[in-house]
């Protein structure tokens, strides 16, 4: 064992292995052999197998069904058979199963990451910080989506039971991006993952289960190409979603030209990593790391093909070697690795045939001095200089850690060399003149151009190819409209047999999902509870000291609330603005919030029942979900502006808003007039309902409980005639939103001119909030922010 000053003196990295007991008892308990997962049950294991080994040593893991067309056929049948059920739940009910699946997904993200390394033989690091965060992040995205369809996309229903083939590279990150999208928007889906790579699909069937997704909304069925093809060609299947190689992508294409069915293929890529003499140069060696390192090089947008303007070409070279030399390569489960194994001999086989032919053709190839581990199937990463753009290792995708560096001289050069392939997915350039890179970027043939930064993906944004990287997108807005179609379209198509009678089941559930029961506001029973405010975080005493009643419609006093004064609401004021980190936050992390709060509620519903009517809380549950759902959704846009620019416009949040809460629906009221607001980032000091101001009290119990940071929301109880012209007056509140009397609002425009506050008033209009019309859109959005114009130009 190496001195303490031994390792000060060479500064060596000890071994950091991952636990791996987790997730080897697993497959124990399953005695290492599984079945298929179909209609919400397994079926033995059995019949053809294969094993499925683990590449950091070439040993089995596990022994794998291999689906026949029967098992096809079966699996497609349960999808279709579930679809139309699946569809009729509604929205909301399917964005409360995504939100499970989400969930957990995280609590059992560890044990996710570890599976994927030992099945696939990426480095733990970066199944653990990449690629099960991003699929925790599909899901919750797209639980959104489902929450947001009937309204985002009208007349649009799901197109039906959807067959998905996925490759091996990053196996359960592109079983969220196919299952996510998909069953958000209601459809049903049979999905085959890569024969090398099948655990953690496994183990996702599993989590549908445990999680109480319904029967047969996913089917997994493992198998090779085989099994792909008896899933393409079967009738019953609506689409095709494809994630592999272009040659499979091209069979597929063939197959189904002319039957219906629709398809997206995601394909490969040569993508280029155009590097600028003025572009920082350490940030581009780690940024040539994760473009050509990460997963080994098997990422279908690696950045393989690095092009370096003349003059900082040798000295990039130089750097990289010297980079590529403190690489460290080895057991994937060692968390201080950088590089992992190469998931199958096939692929090192093929890696190691074009890496000959680079150097038959004449470049060279250099690699550091380093050597690799025995066991297993490892490869070194790999630098090409002196190639020669028509070379073969310069056009065809290698998929494994072999990147090419060419040079060029102007920026002309640099986009026809960039554009010379084939394939079309992702680009890179590195420059730290912006109007050169806005310039170069839509000049790029590539549906995704990353300034100054590479390999970076979100639900929320699309990503697709052109050209011969296949067509379609996946994640975003534009990812849905590949599992949806138009339902006039559809009806006027007209076609006969089972798909009209499904057309028709779609319609109707179509029409009954949208229908929600009025809100019925019943007598109030008694409560006995000691009355506080809520401010910065904490149940407080008002200033006061004194209390006010709570009267039912009858008369009869059923509780107590703190009478709030000018200086509670200047306290809350003071809160608001220190929680103006909440801003900040991502909108992913807002939204996280406002679930969590819905699921709190769901947990106090009971309690709450006795203050307001149980349909109501519901309608506040479902309202909560919309909010969550639009806070990573309620984009910005170009602008087409004249001149040589693009012009940004964000929406950005209004501050600290006043948000007088209106008497009906109490709970609801508050819960659609909170939520938008600190959805968006603002701060709020919320006046309730002065009628029945007891179910903000409870309100503020949930609140506490839903790692809300303090001061974010403060609830400050009261007469209402006393509190809103102190919340309008002040210079520190940035807008306020008043439903209540006509003549309150008149007052609160006129006060709100002191510091000119933006103001949202529903002049003594109330509206029904259990309406969505009225209740929720994108009204609440355009008043809880404002938009910032950016312009940025470009051009030299
Ligand atoms: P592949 O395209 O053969 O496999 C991808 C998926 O398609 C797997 O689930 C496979 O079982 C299935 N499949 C194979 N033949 C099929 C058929 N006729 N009909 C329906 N499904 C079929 O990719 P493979 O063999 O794993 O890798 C070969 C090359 O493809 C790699 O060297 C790499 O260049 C490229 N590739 C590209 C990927 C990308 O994300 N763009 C991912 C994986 C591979």
């Amino acid at each position: 064992m190496a001195s303490i000053p031994e390792i000060f003196s060479t500064m060596a990295y000890g071994p950091a292995p991952e636990a791996v007991a987790p997730a080897q008892a697993w497959l124990d308990r399953h005695g290492r052999r599984f079945g298929l997962f179909i209609d919400g049950t397994w079926t033995e294991p059995g019949g053809e197998t294969f094993e499925t080994l683990n590449p950091a040593t070439g040993k089995p893991i596990a022994t794998l069904t291999q689906a026949t067309e029967a098992d096809v056929d079966r699996a497609v049948r349960a999808a279709r058979a579930a679809q139309s059920g699946w569809w009729e739940i509604g929205g909301h009910a399917r964005a409360r199963h995504l939100y499970a699946l989400a969930r957990h997904v995280q609590k059992h993200s560890r044990f996710f990451a570890v599976l994927e390394s030992l099945d696939n033989g990426k480095p733990i690091r970066e199944s653990r910080d990449i690629d099960v965060p991003l699929v925790a992040r599909h899901l919750y995205h797209h639980a959104g989506w489902a929450q947001l369809m009937e309204r985002e996309l009208p007349g649009r229903v799901p197109v039906g039971v959807i067959g998905q083939i996925i490759p091996w590279n990053f196996p359960l990150l592109m079983l969220a991006w196919k299952i996510a999208p998909a069953i958000a928007t209601g459809n049903t889906v049979v999905l085959k993952p890569a024969e090398f790579t099948s655990l953690t699909a496994l183990r996702f069937a599993e989590l549908c289960e445990e999680a109480g997704l319904p029967p047969g909304v996913v089917n997994i069925i493992t198998g090779d190409g085989r099994t792909g093809s008896a899933l393409v060609a079967h009738p019953e299947v609506d689409k095709i979603a494809f994630t592999g190689s272009t040659e499979v992508g091209r069979i597929i294409r063939t197959a189904i030209a002319g039957t219906g069915k629709k398809v997206s293929l995601e394909l490969g890529g040569k993508s280029p990593f155009v590097v600028f003499q003025d572009a920082d140069l350490d940030s581009v060696v780690e940024g040539v790391v994760d473009a050509i390192w990460f997963n080994q090089g098997q990422v279908c947008c690696a950045g393989s093909r690095i092009l370096a303007q003349e003059g900082v070409a040798d000295r990039l070279v130089a750097k990289l070697k010297v980079r590529m030399e403190s690489l460290r390569l080895g057991d994937p489960l060692d968390k201080a690795v950088d590089m992992g194994a190469i998931v199958a001999p096939v692929q090192l086989e093929r890696i190691e045939g074009l890496v000959r032919r680079g150097q038959e053709e004449g470049a060279t190839m250099w690699q550091p001095s380093w050597s690799c581990p025995r066991d297993g199937w490892f490869f070194p990463p790999t630098l090409f200089t002196d190639v020669s753009p028509a070379a073969t290792i310069a056009q065809v995708e290698i998929f494994g850690p072999v990147v090419v560096l060419m040079s060029f001289r102007t920026p002309v050069e640099a986009v026809e060399l960039a554009n010379n392939t084939r394939y079309g997915l992702a680009a890179s350039v590195w420059t730290e003149n912006i109007n050169l890179a806005l310039d170069i970027a839509p000049q790029l043939k590539a549906g995704t151009v990353w300034i100054n930064c590479t390999n970076v993906f979100d639900a929320a944004s699309g990503f697709g190819g052109y050209r011969e990287s296949g067509f379609g997108r996946e994640g975003g807005r534009e990812g849905l409209r590949e599992y949806v179609k138009w339902e006039e379209r559809d009806r006027a198509a007209g076609r006969a047999g089972g798909r009209n009678a499904r057309r028709k089941e779609n319609r109707r559930a179509a029409g009954s999902a949208t229908a929600r029961p009025p809100v019925r506001l019943t007598a109030l029973p008694p409560i006995d509870r000691s009355p506080k405010l809520y401010i910065g975080g904490k149940q407080v005493r008002p200033d006061s000291g004194y209390s006010l009643p709570v009267l039912d419609a009858a008369g009869e006093r059923i509780g107590e609330v703190g009478h709030g004064n000018r200086k509670d609401i200047r306290n809350a004021v003071e809160a608001a603005h220190k929680a103006a980190g909440w801003a900040r936050t991502t909108a992913h992390q807002r939204a996280q919030v406002l679930y969590y709060i819905a699921e709190n509620l769901a947990a106090r519903s009971r309690e709450l029942g006795r203050h307001v009517p149980a349909d109501e809380v519901e309608l506040a549950i479902d309202r909560i979900y919309t909010w969550a759902a639009w806070t990573d959704k309620y984009d910005g846009l170009v602008h087409h502006t004249p001149y040589r620019n693009v012009t940004l416009a964000m929406p950005e949040p209004i501050g600290v808003m006043g948000i007088v809460c209106p008497d009906a629906a109490p709970l609801l009221g508050l819960v659609s007039t909170v939520s938008p607001a600190i959805a968006m980032g603002n701060t709020v000091i919320v006046v309730p309902s002065a009628t029945a101001p007891l179910a903000a009290i409870d309100f503020y119990q949930v609140l506490d409980t839903s790692d809300l940071p303090g001061g974010v929301v403060n609830i400050v109880t009261g007469l209402v005639q006393e509190l809103t012209p102190v919340l309008a007056a002040h210079d520190d509140v940035d807008g306020i939103w008043y439903f209540g009397r006509a003549e309150g609002a008149a007052e609160v425009e006129r006060l709100s001119s002191g510091n000119m506050k933006r103001t949202w008033v529903s002049h003594g209009h109330e509206p029904d909030w259990s309406d969505p019309r009225q209740g929720e859109g994108e009204e609440f959005l355009e008043q809880a922010t404002q938009v910032k114009n950016i312009w940025i130009p470009y051009g030299e």
